[in-house]
């Protein structure tokens, strides 16, 4: 039968993805590096006017290594949903090409084309540039002080049912098949990566949360996976949770101060993070780091707006995502105490003083006026 040969193709390709990973190198090392070179892709709507600015603030802030040479700002074109539908690909491959001479990338949103868009449906240009570069661990953090909450999320983000997301078979009209795709070596590098990061953070609890108790073959695995990551790290709690009552427990005000650190599969880890970035204010204001062991991507986890481009209003677009984004790619380049004075200035920009406001249309600031004032606080530090 078709189908089948189409499986053992699945089969295959995944087996081959496992070794892979096995002779994956260990993480770069931007200390050794003669240049970093940071990609910016703009994306579609408001994405190139906010990520701009975000480009202008990081400049400002490692002017000296931008002056030097040490580091390198590369604006990447074409990253567009009408350049990827007329090519019909996720990336189109001139911009792939671009993409992989980089280290890290700051990207705008990108359109992910839905059922019923004026757009083929193309793969979404996160999921795939996640998948080519390898950017298997999606960290957020999520952070409402006034009420205990200090989240961080470690979300595997290559695997599970995304891993497949576009190759799942209809084998007849009536019987469509998606599949669900763990690893052992995937889940125990995104493991690593939650327990590394809690020790070096002073946390003292992992919390796994997957679905064990009905998807037993593949989230049982992750959950194994992760008990025995757990063994070498004897300092730190690991507690485990299924998703369905997890989801209740982040709305538990006694109980969500809690969790500390959290690591998920790649679905239950989209979804949550949503739930979680709520919180704080909505996933407009959260940012995301993608990081994998030769390529970082940080991005702002909103859409792309296209409404407000064609009333000509993305001049007043906020650019605080994005540039949250900026400052989390410059902690995990090293530069810690620039990343904190950024971190400090958007706090100080959209909580605590406020000299500007930004409302999305003229009655507010622009973007621009908006990173000026970013720009001035930092100043002010
Ligand atoms: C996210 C987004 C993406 C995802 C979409 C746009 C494909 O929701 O970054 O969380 O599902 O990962
Ligand atoms: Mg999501």
């Amino acid at each position: 039968m078709e189908h089948l040969k189409q499986f053992e193709a699945i089969i295959k390709q995944q087996l081959e993805r496992v070794e892979r990973i096995k002779k994956q190198d260990d993480f770069i090392d931007y200390g050794s590096l003669d240049t970093i070179i940071i990609g910016v892709v703009g994306g579609d709507g408001i994405g190139p006017a906010i990520t701009n600015q975000a480009k202008r603030i990081l400049e400002f802030l490692l002017k000296d290594d931008v002056d030097s040479g040490k580091v390198e700002f590369r604006v990447i074109e074409g990253c567009t949903i009408e350049k990827r539908a007329e090519v019909g690909k996720a990336i189109p491959d001139d911009v792939l090409e671009e993409l992989k001479k980089c280290h890290v990338i700051l990207k705008g949103p990108t359109t992910t084309p839905r059922k019923g868009d004026p757009w083929p449906n193309v793969e979404s240009a996160n999921v795939a540039m996640r998948k080519e570069l390898d950017l298997f661990a999606n960290m957020r953090p999520v952070k409402v002080p006034e009420e205990g909450i200090d989240w961080t999320f470690f979300r595997e983000n290559t695997e599970d049912l995304y891993a497949l997301g576009s190759q799942g078979i209809n084998v007849t009209e009536d019987l469509a098949l998606d599949f669900k795709v763990i690893t052992t070596q995937g889940t125990r590098r995104i493991a690593k990566a939650a327990f590394d990061y809690a020790k070096k953070n002073g946390k003292k609890k992992v919390t796994v949360v997957t679905k064990a108790n009905v998807v037993k073959t593949t989230d049982g695995k992750f959950l194994d996976v992760c008990k025995e990551v757990a063994k070498d790290y004897p300092e730190i709690e690991m507690d485990d949770w299924y998703i369905d009552i997890m989801t209740a427990k982040l709305i538990d005000e006694k109980r969500r101060k809690d969790f500390q650190v959290l690591v998920l599969p790649n679905l239950y880890g989209d979804i949550l993070t949503d739930e979680a970035a709520e919180f704080q204010g909505g996933v407009g204001t959260a940012g995301s780091a993608n990081i994998g062991k030769r390529y970082a991507m940080f991005e702002a986890i909103h859409g792309s707006a296209p409404r407000m481009v064609d009333e000509g209003r993305d001049i007043y677009a906020d650019p605080s995502s994005v540039i949250r984004a900026g400052a989390m790619m410059l902690s995990h380049l090293g530069y810690q105490e620039e990343a904190d004075k950024l971190f400090k200035a958007l706090e100080i920009c959209s909580q605590t003083e406020k000299k500007l406001v930004m409302t999305g249309r003229s009655t507010g600031a622009t973007s621009e006026d908006y990173s000026n004032y970013i720009m001035g606080t930092i100043d002010k530090l």
